[in-house]
């Protein structure tokens, strides 16, 4: 018998694909030649806010800017637990000013702890957060010195993954937290160095481990809430793992913002307490 699930409210903040375009590369799944349907973007976005909501999260949503079509994947904006805002420095010029949209909203709102970082991190691309640990991903995007920062910041511990294949190349769509006071975890571990897979083999020895074809269909890029996974729906293969752990699986179609380089998760920061 698969233990019961409980989800909790959580808060989610999304930014409308209203000036999604891939106009530039900055992953390899982005490619500039390929038409964009803007319309079929928002509208699956939509669909995502709206599931959110029908299960009783909150959605905030911020300001789409049209000199930043990226700005769609919230999740790369901050970090924030327990009421702590980490800001991002993102990697690319492409993306940079997306940060400062974040850190005027946050404070706008009136967080108290709202902290502008000195080191690269792209917020919850390459942040995933559990009770006991903030997980943190570098080699491509977040520098390891942001994981420092990060850990002085929380005080939590940080444990630093190395990525190694481009194609997942921020945490986020290799790995996703599952539950968090409980530890659990699914990622693609051919998308870590052998010595991240045994670390990641060590603190969570009961991971669900996914397969090469689920994790390039983004399955990874998921939201839970501890009981519903929101996750692409072509990932099918993740599907009975989760129904047999207890999770009920959510699929959802994000295909044309897979365009740019992200589904589910990408879309969606959450604002822990
Ligand atoms: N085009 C964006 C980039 O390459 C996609 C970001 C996806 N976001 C994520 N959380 N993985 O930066």
């Amino acid at each position: 018998m698969p233990r019961p699930r409980v989800s909790s409210p959580r808060h989610y903040l999304m930014c409308p694909p209203e000036y999604f375009k891939v106009t530039y590369s900055i992953n390899p799944w982005m490619n500039p030649a390929k038409p964009v349907d803007q319309r079929l973007a928002l509208v699956q976005w939509e669909d995502l806010r709206d599931r959110y909501r029908s299960l009783g999260h909150t959605v905030s949503v911020l300001e789409p800017d049209p000199e930043l079509p990226d700005m769609v994947y919230a999740a790369n904006g901050a970090t924030v637990v327990e009421g702590r805002v980490l800001g991002a420095r993102f990697a690319h010029e492409e993306r940079r000013a997306e940060a400062e949209a974040h850190l005027n909203w946050f404070r706008g709102q009136g967080y108290p702890e709202v902290r502008e970082p000195v080191h690269v991190n792209e917020g919850e691309g390459d942040f995933a957060v559990t009770s006991d640990y903030i997980l943190a991903g570098r080699g491509f995007r977040s520098s390891p010195l942001a994981h420092g920062e990060a850990q002085e910041f929380f005080g939590r511990p940080v444990i630093g993954l190395d990525l190694i294949d481009p194609r997942y190349y921020h945490l986020d769509t290799a790995l996703c937290v599952l539950d968090e006071a409980a530890g659990e975890i699914m990622y693609y571990p051919d998308a870590f160095s052998p010595g991240s897979r045994a670390v990641l083999t060590r603190l969570f020895p009961n991971a669900l481990r996914a397969e090469a074809a689920d994790a390039s269909r983004f399955g990874l890029n998921a939201v839970s809430d501890g009981h519903h996974v929101l996750l692409p729906q072509a990932a099918t293969g993740l599907f009975e793992p989760l129904r047999a752990r207890g999770f009920e699986p959510i699929g959802m179609d994000l295909g044309e913002l897979l365009k740019g380089g992200g589904s589910v998760k990408c879309c969606t920061q959450e604002l822990r307490g």
